[in-house]
């Protein structure tokens, strides 16, 4: 079978196409086909020593996928073969708090990843997924998805007609707009890009502010909400809009820490405490927040947005465009 590993920290270049023989299912494990996977931010800092430059190197890249059940291993029992299935971000978080144990369980982290044409994942990390989502669709959820969901109401407080601030277009944050939106929240969404506002506009954000037009972009979200600041911010862009996102956020409410896109830096926490503002880290979620957030899916109609599908062969270019930051929504790779 056909499988990529990244050799070497060079980026989209260190991820080289190997054959490899067919891997078989342990006890308590599951082999199967994929047919679609999805890229991250994550996976970029990893390609390049960022996320963790201890890696042991040569790793099958990529935590998302989507396919089918081959072969149960001994003892697994959950799936049949041919069921549509994709595996949990964190494989052995099955549900209940996060410890040092679950964490120490991501695909294409700690564990191989799924950019193969067969791969071996525990039963326990495996969920059906939604009969009305394309392999390519599915493969999009494991990680942004279930992070947003996990941000917007695992943790976050937030009833029917709270406003929650999503920033820029990646991944995370269309998942998160999408969501909120359909569970009855007003979004108020930021972007570069003028044709990505609209874009968001039309997935359900009722508002929208460009941060590089305003680089003050807070004021203009507070005076939306009269000047009591948003319920939530899905805050994607760490030390360079972490101020902010606190300026933006209303006294008593949450920002759900989920990314660093602009990196790590200095920052000053007094407001945290003086406003009583909640910062809670999210770290994607466990199979049960995954599977809550596949029957909202199925209850709402709910598409995610495939920015472009990449074909096997062409892989690195979908860490290419991941790089360029001109997409909107997910970059999808057809195995
Ligand atoms: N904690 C977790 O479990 C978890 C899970 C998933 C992702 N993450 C992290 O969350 C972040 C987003 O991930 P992703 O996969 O959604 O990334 P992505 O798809 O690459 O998102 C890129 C987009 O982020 C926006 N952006 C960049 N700089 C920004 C800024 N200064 N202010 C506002 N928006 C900005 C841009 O949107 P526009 O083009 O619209 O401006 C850009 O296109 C990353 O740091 C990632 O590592 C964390």
């Amino acid at each position: 079978m056909k499988v990529y590993r990244l050799h070497d920290f060079s980026g989209p270049d260190g991820w080289k196409l190997g054959d490899e023989p067919s891997p078989t299912p342990g006890p308590g494990e599951v082999l199967v086909r994929v047919a679609a996977a999805s890229i991250n931010f994550r996976d970029l800092m990893i390609s390049k020593g960022i996320y963790n430059p201890k890696m042991r190197l040569p790793r099958i890249p990529l935590s998302d996928a989507a396919g089918e059940v081959v072969a149960n291993g001994p003892g697994a029992v959950r799936f049949e073969p041919g069921t549509r299935v994709s595996a949990n971000f964190m494989a052995r978080w099955v549900d209940g708090p996060l410890d040092d144990e679950k964490s120490a369980s991501a695909l294409g982290g700690e564990l191989e990843g799924v950019l193969a044409e067969e791969v071996v994942l525990p039963e326990c990390s495996l969920v059906k997924i939604p009969d009305s989502l394309s392999f390519e669709e599915a493969a999009t959820l494991p990680c942004a998805a279930v992070t947003a969901w996990h941000g917007l109401f695992e943790t976050g407080g937030l009833e029917p007609g709270s406003t929650v601030l999503t920033l820029g277009t990646g991944g995370v944050s269309v998942f998160a707009a999408q969501f909120a939106r359909h569970a009855g929240m007003r979004v108020i969404a930021t972007s570069s890009s003028d044709a990505k506002l609209e874009r968001i506009r039309s997935l359900g954000a009722s508002e929208t502010v460009n941060y590089k037009t305003e680089p003050d972009w807070e004021k203009p979200v507070r005076d939306l909400t009269d000047g009591r600041g948003v319920d939530l911010v899905v805050e994607v862009g760490g030390s360079g809009t972490l101020p902010k996102s606190v300026r933006a956020v209303r006294t008593g409410g949450t920002i759900a820490l989920i990314g660093v896109l602009t990196g790590a830096g200095q920052f000053d926490p007094t407001p945290i405490l003086m406003r009583g503002i909640r910062l809670q880290g999210v770290f994607v979620g466990s199979r049960a927040m995954y599977e809550a957030m596949n029957r909202a899916i199925v209850a709402h109609g709910i598409k995610p947005v495939v920015d472009q599908v990449f074909a096997f062969d062409q892989a690195p270019d979908a860490l290419r465009l991941m790089a360029g930051a001109s997409h909107f929504g997910k970059i999808v790779i057809k195995v």
